[in-house]
Parts: structure tokens; sequence; C-alpha cells
């Protein structure tokens, strides 16, 4: 059984984030959804928050986990049985980043490779800090973001206000 890890901070996660995943789940037997903890990041939503609204809107998905994770992505790759870990590349610009951490994950842990997966070109400038502005200054992000997405991030900053 091929398993495979997507890690991310996922705040939200998007429809690029989604994009991704469809395709990994299309190539690997299971695919965990791992949400990153202890990022360095000041995320908007809590751990909690980012699983359910990944749970919400992956629910046609037969072959995929969601789960957190602190410390490192390989040693929580390993704890799962996991032998890939997923990433998007969008632009070019993802190039040098991924790059470095892909042969520092692959020095930490020689039996875990990196995958990349490259979404619709609609998605390539997508990220989350883009929909929680987009959000943050009343714009529509219906075509970002599931429709679950969209209504969390509403109360979120009516919330904040
Ligand atoms: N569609 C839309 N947005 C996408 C995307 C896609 N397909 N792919 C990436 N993004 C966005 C993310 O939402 C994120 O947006 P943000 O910066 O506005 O929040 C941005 O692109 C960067 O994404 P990513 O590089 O995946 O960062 P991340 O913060 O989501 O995740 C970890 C990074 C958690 C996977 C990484 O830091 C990690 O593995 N940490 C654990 C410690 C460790 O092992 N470090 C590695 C040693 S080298």
């Amino acid at each position: 059984m091929k398993v495979a890890i997507y890690p991310g901070t996922f705040d939200p996660i998007t429809n690029g984030h989604l994009d991704i995943l469809n395709r990994a789940a299309t190539i690997f037997d299971l695919v965990y959804i791992a949400v990153a903890m202890d990022v360095d990041k000041k995320t908007i939503f809590s751990v909690d928050e980012r699983i359910q609204m990944i749970h919400d809107c992956t629910q046609e998905f037969t072959n995929i986990k969601i789960s957190h994770f602190n410390g490192l992505v390989v040693d929580y790759a390993n704890q799962v049985g996991a032998s890939v870990i997923i990433r998007g590349l969008r632009a070019v610009s993802d190039f040098e980043f991924e790059f470095q951490m892909a042969l520092t994950n692959r020095h930490l842990n020689e039996n875990i490779d990196t995958v990349f997966l490259m979404p619709r070109v609609d998605y390539t400038y997508l990220s989350s800090s883009v929909v929680r502005e987009i959000a943050r200054f009343g714009g529509d992000v219906s075509r970002f973001v599931p429709e679950n997405v969209q209504i969390e991030l509403l109360k979120k900053l009516r919330e904040k206000k």
C-alpha cells in the first residue's frame, strides 16, 4: 500500500490545496492531510478549526485521513507509514524553497521522498494569506475556497471586529 502525506498549515484550506489533494488521492492508496501545529506563522484558525474545515470539504474522498502533527514532517511521515511527502509546486518561485526542503528532508530520512504536483493554472498564484486578505477587505473568495471555508472565514472576520 502506497501511503503519502500532504503537510501544510492550511489556514485555511483552499481550492488549490484541494486540487493537489485530488491528484495525490488518485496516485496513492492513502493520503494523510497533515495539519502543522507548530508553525512560525500566526494563524487565524486554530488547529481544530482547520481540521474541521478540511473534514467538511473532503467528504467525497474515500482514501484520505486528516491528522495533525508537531515536529519534523519526516518523523510524522515515518510514524504513519508514509514513504512520500506531497508538495504543490505553483510557480518557479516555489522551486528554490521546495528544493531545499526536499533535500533537507531526504537528509533527515533517506527513505522518504518528496513528490511535487502542479495545481491547475487558475490556482497558480493562490495562497491562504491571499484568501485571508481578500476576505478581510470584503472581497469575493468564492472562486478560491469551498463554500464551508467561505462561511467560516466570514464568521472569523466578524468575530475579530
Ligand atoms: N494552493 C493554494 N495555496 C497553496 C498551495 C496550493 N496548491 N500550495 C501552497 N499554498 C500556500 C499555502 O497555503 C501557504 O500560504 P500562506 O503562506 O499564505 O499560509 C503558502 O502557499 C506556503 O505553503 P507551504 O510551503 O505548504 O507552507 P505551509 O506553511 O502551508 O507548510 C510545512 C509548511 C508545515 C509543511 C513545513 O514548514 C514543515 O514541514 N514543517 C515541519 C517542520 C519540518 O519538518 N521542517 C522541514 C525541515 S526542512
